[in-house]
This record gives C-alpha cells, structure tokens and sequence, in this order.
C-alpha cells in the first residue's frame, strides 16, 4: 500500500468547500481526497469553512513566525486531527479522514458566506499564501457565489482553478444539475407524502414554500417527483388575475371530485402590490442572491399566496369552507443523506476536476453535466442553448399529468 503524501514539499491540490451546503459535498471531498491520494499521487488541503478559512489562515500567516508556524500545524496535524481541531483552517486530508462520510450530508470541514472575500486586497494575501504553501491548484466547490470567488482566484493567481457546482437551487444554467439537486428533490418529494396524508384528511389546499431563490427549478422538479397539482415559479410578479387563474383550476379539481390539493410555490416567486394585502413586511428571501436572507424571518411566499386563495375560495358558493394551509419547507431541504444519484455525480465531478488540476496543458473551468456526459466548461460560459427549452417542457409535463 502507498504511504499516503503528508508534506506542501509535495505541492497539494487545495480543496474549498463554500456557500450553502449541498448535500454530496462529503461525497465529493471524499472522492477528491481519495483520487488525489490514490491516483494522482498528490496531497490534499483541505480548507475549513470555505474561503472564510483561507482568509483567516492569511491572517495567520502574517504574525510574527505565523507563516512558519502554519506550515508545521497543517504537517503536523494532519487528517483527523486536523478536523478535530476547530481553529485548523488547513487541513492536509488522509485516507481515514474522509471514511465514512460519502452519503452524510452537509459538509464535514463546514462552510460558510465570506464577504471580505470580495476585497481584491485580502485575495492578494490568500494568493500569497497559497503560493508560499506551494499549493499547485484548487478545486472549489459551492454555488454562484462561490464559484465567482473561483473564477477571481483563476484570474488574480496564476494557479490552476476549478469549480464544482454544488447548490439545490440547480440555478447554473451551463450544467444539467448541480450537486445537491437530486437529494432536495427527493427530500421535498418524501415531505409532501406527509403533507398530502394530512391534506387528504382534511380536503385542505395546502401550499408549500420550496427554496431555491430566483430560480423555480428546485420546485419544477421536486412537483413533477411528488405528484403536486399545481407548482409556482418565478416568472413575472403575480397579478391578481394570476392568482384567480390558478385559484380557479384549483377549484374546478376539487368540484371534479380531488380530495386535496398540493400547491408548490417556488419562494423567489414576486407579487404585485395588489395581493400583498397592504403588508409592508419585507419577504424572508431576498432577491439579491449575495444577500443572505433577512433575520429574523419576515414573510414567506406561502403565506401570501395561501391568503390570497383563501381570499377567492371565501367569495365562492360551494368552497368557501375550504382551508388553505401555509408551509415553508426551509432548511430541510439542504439537510440529509444524499442520494445515491447525487453520490455518483459527487465522483465523476471530483474525478473531472482533478484531471484538470493535474493537467498541465488544460485551463480553468467548472465541471459541468451537459446532455448526461460530465466536462470541464470555462468560467462564464454560456447557459446549455436548450436549457430553457427543457424547463418549459417540464412546466407542460407537470400541467398535463396534473390536471383533471
Ligand atoms: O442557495 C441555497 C439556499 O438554500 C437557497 O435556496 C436559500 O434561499 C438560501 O440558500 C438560504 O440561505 P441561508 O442558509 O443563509 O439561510
């Protein structure tokens, strides 16, 4: 068995966790520990609570024999007893540290959002000190936010970077899916069977807030899984007249005999003025993405949307008793095993990215899905041309199977 490469001597590949977790990041640390090791004879760093890590681990290396004195913790403390140590912002991974993590979901080194991160000044200083660690390349894994902090380091270092997408927001056009997607969807698709025994008890609509900020794909696929009868994504701001329309399908189901309704809004969904009921409150997610989201909670979709229906089922004739009921899925939806589906994706990311790393000749990238085969596309490129095309056909597949 080959002794496993514990030393910057022998110019690690660094590995960034960032953002939101995703369920499949275990899984794709995991494999791209075990790839380094194992196939390319290259040692792992691994950083803790993404680029907030980097930037405290430069922060470090600037005291007096800071620098020094990082170096010999990131080689002295290395695997298990790197992650063990809380303050350890680099970590050199081993065989052992990533065993037994590749279904468990979040993300083992933590993650976290870095504003400073955006100051040009402080990326010099994580630039020189990756240069001093001797570090040869970097994978980052995370969502838009993240994987634009990646393309900055690709430009501003002239160190090889590659990105993963990891977000189950599935909001990068380039790629089919993005880590993470397949887990959520299954995660909401089992919640809603426990919506859907309560909602069948009651012959209640019940509307379920799902996240994925401005983007409805999340809700689109998790509504196909689940059997929900109506989903809402962000297209324009709702009108009144929208919310009629969809109240009114909802009503002719029900007066055909539908026991229930599941109504999936997606939670970037906008509304007109007209049917916020005069609430000034601002909405839990903001629209800017770079934005986390307001504290405390505010308002969620669900709310609005749900009172906007009981509002119309209220005027009617025979459904006026009917009972709309709110729900916010919230942070569930990121937690959880990840499927195997998102398992598998996790590795062949992983083993896209590496090669790319460890060949001299190739550029930078993020690792995309593109028509079931796994690539390495630059940064900034264009969305998949059929992208679009693929979501409204979903949209059409979901109105007819749901529709009675
Ligand atoms: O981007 C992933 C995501 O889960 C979004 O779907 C959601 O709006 C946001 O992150 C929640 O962010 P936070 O974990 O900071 O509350």
């Amino acid at each position: 068995m080959s002794v496993p490469l514990l030393k910057l001597a022998d110019r690690p590949v660094l590995v960034l966790f960032s953002g939101g977790d995703a369920p499949g990041m275990n899984a794709c640390l995991r494999a791209l520990a075990r790839l380094g090791i194992n196939r390319h004879n290259v040692p792992i760093l691994a950083v803790r609570q993404g680029y907030r890590g980097l930037v405290e681990a430069a922060r470090q290396a600037r005291t007096v024999d800071g620098l020094a004195s990082l170096k010999h913790q990131i080689e002295t403390s290395t695997g298990r007893l790197g992650l063990i140590d809380r303050k350890q912002q680099l970590i050199l991974m081993d065989h052992a540290s990533v065993s037994a993590i590749v279904r468990i979901g979040g993300i083992i080194l933590g993650s976290a959002r870095c504003k400073e991160f955006l100051q040009p000044a402080v990326r010099a200083e994580v630039i020189a000190l990756l240069k001093e660690l001797n570090v040869r390349g970097i994978v980052i894994c995370g969502g838009d936010g993240s994987l634009a902090g990646a393309e900055l380091l690709a430009k501003e270092s002239n160190l090889k970077v590659v990105g993963i997408p990891a977000t189950i927001d599935n909001d990068l056009d380039y790629t089919e899916m993005a880590l993470g997607v397949d887990t959520a969807v299954n995660t909401v698709a089992e919640n809603v069977d426990r919506f859907k025994d309560t909602a069948k008890s009651h012959r209640r609509v019940m509307v379920l807030e799902v996240m994925g900020r401005a983007s409805g794909e999340l809700a689109r696929l998790a509504a196909i899984a689940s059997g929900a009868e109506m989903v809402v994504t962000p297209r324009h701001a709702l009108k009144a007249a929208d919310v009629t329309k969809l109240a009114e399908s909802l009503a002719a189901g029900l007066r055909q005999g539908r026991s229930h309704a599941i109504v999936m809004v997606a939670e970037g969904v906008a509304f007109e003025p007209e049917i916020m009921r005069n609430d000034p409150r601002p909405f839990a997610v903001p629209d800017d993405p770079d934005q986390p989201p307001a504290q405390p909670v505010l308002r969620n979709r669900a709310y609005v949307l749900a009172d906007a229906f009981q509002d119309y089922f209220a005027k009617t004739d025979d459904l006026n008793d009917l009972e709309i009921r709110p729900s916010v899925l919230g942070h569930l939806q990121r937690g959880g095993d990840a499927t195997p589906g998102d398992a598998i994706l996790a590795a062949k990311f992983a083993e896209a990215a590496m090669r790319q790393v460890m060949d001299e000749s190739a550029g930078n990238g993020i690792t995309a899905l593109q028509y079931g085969r796994v690539k390495v596309v630059p940064f900034g490129a264009e969305a998949l041309p059929d992208r679009q095309e693929i979501m409204s056909s979903m949209d059409d597949l979901h109105g007819i199977m749901s529709s009675w």
